[in-house]
């Protein structure tokens, strides 16, 4: 399913991040950028230790930041990493930090002259965020950013199952009706 924002294309895909083509994949990370389970063990692995070594150098990274280093055996050509609130943790605070997330990723592309990017669905896992709140806020961090950058061409979510492609879907649907089309 995809939607456009001016030139620029948002996709849902189901699938595996780190098998994309993309100028960056997103890692939801934690705070040490150290490595750990769920996606940001897969991106660790596929990316090799060169990931991890650099990660060393980088100081770790607060909640609804981004960093980015290089993908070194992984397709694509940068990771950007940032960190998604712990939900129950981060209570009312826990969409800002979410967007922000999402937000600061992009703006780290724009930095680095990327196009293209792909973001997995942040703090869903072991962070807890239900997948039906932060859907919507994920996309329409996304909807707004691409309002007022150009550079940016292609946005890919890359969901890992059924269950979240679906909620994206749904949340794409009503935030976008117009422009969305099923495919
Ligand atoms: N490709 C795409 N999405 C994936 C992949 C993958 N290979 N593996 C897992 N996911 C999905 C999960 O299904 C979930 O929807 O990524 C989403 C985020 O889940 P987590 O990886 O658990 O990330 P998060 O909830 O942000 O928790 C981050 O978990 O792995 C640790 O070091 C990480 O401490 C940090 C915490």
């Amino acid at each position: 399913m995809e939607a456009r924002v001016g030139k620029a294309v948002i996709e849902l895909l189901q699938g595996d991040i780190t098998e994309q083509d993309t100028d960056a994949i997103v890692n939801a990370a934690n705070r040490t950028l150290l490595g750990g389970g769920g996606v940001d063990g897969a991106i660790h692995r596929a990316a090799g230790p060169q990931l991890l070594a650099e990660c060393r150098t980088l100081g770790g990274c607060e909640t609804g930041g981004a960093k980015i280093t290089r993908g070194y055996k992984l397709k694509a050509k940068h990771v950007i990493h940032t960190v998604g609130p712990i939900y129950h943790a981060a209570g009312k605070k826990a969409p800002e930090l979410l967007a922000s997330c999402y937000q600061r990723s992009l703006e780290v592309a724009s930095a680095n002259k990327l196009t293209s990017i792909a973001f997995p669905s942040i703090s869903t896992g072991a962070y807890g965020y239900p997948l039906e709140e932060a859907a919507p806020v994920a996309l329409k961090a996304v909807l707004d950013y691409l309002k007022s950058h150009s550079d940016i061409q292609r946005v890919s979510f890359v969901l890992f199952g059924k269950d979240a492609y679906q909620a994206y879907q749904e949340a794409l649907r009503d935030l976008w009706p117009s422009e969305s089309k099923s495919n």
